[in-house]
């Protein structure tokens, strides 16, 4: 199963000017691997996400394709994507103490998707709670029970995933899913997203700032800065043999890789610069950079978006 993003442009038009969230990309996604979208905030990483689920808001202009598994998404009417959302790709949004709605037991929420697919109540309580057992919860009874606001950043966050996993989708797109949580719930939401893949055979995209969590549970690595991918390769190749300046300057802002901050800032979306868009803060910056933006250099299983140094 594929997931195949070619020349996608998602352009805002605000008050202030047209915002290119996301800028040419092109990307072809397996379910046989876990894909990780890496980045700076702002980078147009959840853009591209909510993109695919035609989720974006009315202020959005897509051009481009985006095909599942050959069948294009992109023309997809509101009505034809509702059977795709949820079915066949499922979205643990970036906060899941919003996405869960505070007014019902989360029990109930679960039970809601299996309802949905034709079970009887007695069966999708018996199947919510079996779900919320397999999801590493020691009390599911309790959790069924409880509202939004009774769990723990964590515990919404698996509940997300329960809710997501419940309508057996083919792809599940998390974004952000370890965002405010400390290292011991990291490392519990990645061997929940783990146990989910190994059991249910699920294409997985997960957008995050967490290089960690990338490092750890991804097959391959996207590199995102101003709309754009700047470098994509496995995820060993990506860490231990980062090509563009970007990666590198990520990389190295990493606790244990000496936390050094990567110089400067993002630029604003309604004011780019000319030739490659990282010039600016690029340590290797030269004539070219500055006139010419770099095209795409395919190698071994990566690619690179650079003119290329020293
Ligand atoms: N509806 C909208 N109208 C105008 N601009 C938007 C809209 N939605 C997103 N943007 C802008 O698109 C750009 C990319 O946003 P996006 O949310 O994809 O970033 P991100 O990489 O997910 O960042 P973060 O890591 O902080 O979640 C941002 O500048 C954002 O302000
Ligand atoms: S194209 Fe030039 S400025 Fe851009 S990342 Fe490569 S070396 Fe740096
Ligand atoms: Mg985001």
């Amino acid at each position: 199963m594929e997931l195949c993003i070619q020349d996608l442009c998602v352009n805002f038009s605000t008050p202030s000017g047209t915002i290119p969230a996301v800028n040419h990309v092109s990307l072809t996604v397996s379910s046989q691997q876990v894909t990780g979208i890496i980045g700076e905030t702002g980078s147009g990483k959840s853009v591209l996400g909510l993109s695919i689920l035609g989720l974006l808001q009315s202020n959005a202009a897509v051009s481009g394709r985006i095909l599942l598994d050959g069948r294009e998404l992109t023309g997809l009417s509101q009505r034809e994507l509702c059977a795709v959302r949820g079915r066949e790709i499922a979205l643990v949004a970036q906060n899941p103490a919003t996405s869960l709605n505070p007014g019902v037991r989360v029990g109930r929420q679960i039970e809601e998707v299996f309802r949905l697919a034709g079970e009887s109540r007695a069966e999708s309580r018996k199947h919510t709670l079996e779900l919320l057992e397999q999801l590493a919860f020691s009390q599911p009874e309790r959790v069924a029970r409880a509202y939004p606001f009774e769990l723990s950043g964590g515990m919404c966050q698996r509940a997300l995933t329960a809710i997501a996993v419940a309508a057996r989708p083919r792809w599940i797109i998390a974004d952000e899913p370890t965002k405010g949580l400390d290292a011991v719930v990291r490392n519990q939401v990645y061997d929940t997203f783990r146990m989910v893949r190994e059991h249910y055979h699920v294409g997985f995209l997960v957008i995050t700032h967490d290089l960690l969590l990338a490092r750890k549970f991804c097959d391959r690595i996207v590199v995102m800065y101003c709309g754009r991918v700047l470098e994509t390769n496995t995820a060993r190749e990506l860490f231990e043999h980062p090509r563009h300046p970007y990666t590198r300057g990520l990389i190295a802002s990493l606790p244990h890789l000496g936390m050094k901050p990567m110089a400067g800032f993002a630029p604003a979306f309604t004011d780019q610069p000319a030739g490659c868009v990282f010039h600016p803060r690029c340590p290797h910056a030269r004539e070219i950079c500055r006139r010419e933006a770099p095209g795409t250099v395919y190698c071994g299983e990566g690619s690179v978006c650079c003119h290329g140094f020293d």
